[in-house]
C-alpha cells in the first residue's frame, strides 16, 4: 500500500484532530531521520501509524496484547492507554501489512521509550512530542532544543515525559527510567571518546 492509500484508510479511522497529529508526526520524523542520518522513508511510515490503536478502548488494548502475546506489564495493567504503542505495532504487522520490524519497533517504542532506542525509534518520539499541532507548555523549549542537538532533546523529551507522568500522580513505566539512563550513558561515553581522540 502507497502512503496516500494509507493516509486515506488513516483519515476514515482517526478522528480528525488524530489524523493531523499523525500526519504531522510523520512529515516531522522524516525531516529529524533525513538530518540525522536515518531512512525517511521508515520514519514517515512509523509516524504515519504509531497512533492506530490510540482510540480503542482499555479492554480492547488489553485483548490485543494478549492475543499478540505482549508481555503486559504492571504498569500497563493500571494504564492500558500504555499498550497502544506494542498493540499498534502488532496492527500495524497484522492489518496493514507492515512488515519492516524497525519501523514496527519505533511504532512499539513510542509511548514509553525503551533502553537502547534506535535513531529512528528516538526520531519517532521526539517527533510525536514536537509535530507542529503540538501545543503545550515547554514545546517551543523542546522544539528548540531539537534544533541544536537531537540528543538533548531526546533527554529532554524522556525527561518531560517522566515529569508529565509524575504530574498525574499516575504510575511510572520504569521502562521510562532505563531509557533515560541508556541514553545518558550513551552520551556520556561519546562525550568521553571524544576527549580522549582530542586529546591524542
Ligand atoms: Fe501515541
Ligand atoms: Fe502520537
Amino acid at each position: 500500500m502507497g502512503n496516500k492509500e494509507l493516509e486515506a484508510q488513516l483519515a476514515r479511522m482517526l478522528n480528525p484532530i488524530r489524523y493531523r497529529h499523525s500526519l504531522g508526526v510523520a512529515r516531522t520524523a522524516a525531516d529529524l531521520a533525513g538530518r540525522h542520518g536515518c531512512s525517511p522513508e521508515r520514519a514517515y511510515l512509523a509516524g504515519l501509524l504509531h497512533d492506530i490503536a490510540r482510540e480503542m478502548p482499555p479492554e480492547e488494548l488489553l485483548y490485543w496484547a494478549e492475543q499478540a502475546g505482549i508481555p503486559v506489564h504492571p504498569v500497563e495493567r493500571r494504564v492500558p492507554e500504555l499498550l497502544h504503542a506494542p498493540v499498534g505495532a502488532f496492527l500495524a504487522s497484522t492489518r496493514w501489512s507492515v512488515s519492516d520490524p524497525a519501523v514496527l519497533q519505533a511504532i512499539a517504542r513510542h509511548t514509553t521509550g525503551y533502553p537502547g532506542m534506535s535513531l529512528l525509534d528516538q526520531v519517532v518520539f521526539v517527533a510525536d512530542l514536537v509535530e507542529p499541532s503540538r501545543n503545550y507548555p515547554g514545546v517551543n523549549t523542546l522544539r528548540r532544543a531539537v534544533e541544536t542537538d537531537f540528543t538533548t532533546a531526546m533527554i529532554m523529551a524522556l525527561d518531560q515525559t517522566i515529569r508529565y507522568v509524575l504530574s498525574t500522580g499516575g504510575p511510572l513505566h520504569p521502562v521510562t527510567v532505563e531509557a533515560r539512563n541508556s541514553l545518558i550513558d550513551q552520551t556520556r561515553r561519546l562525550n568521553l571518546k571524544r576527549d580522549e581522540e582530542e586529546m591524542d
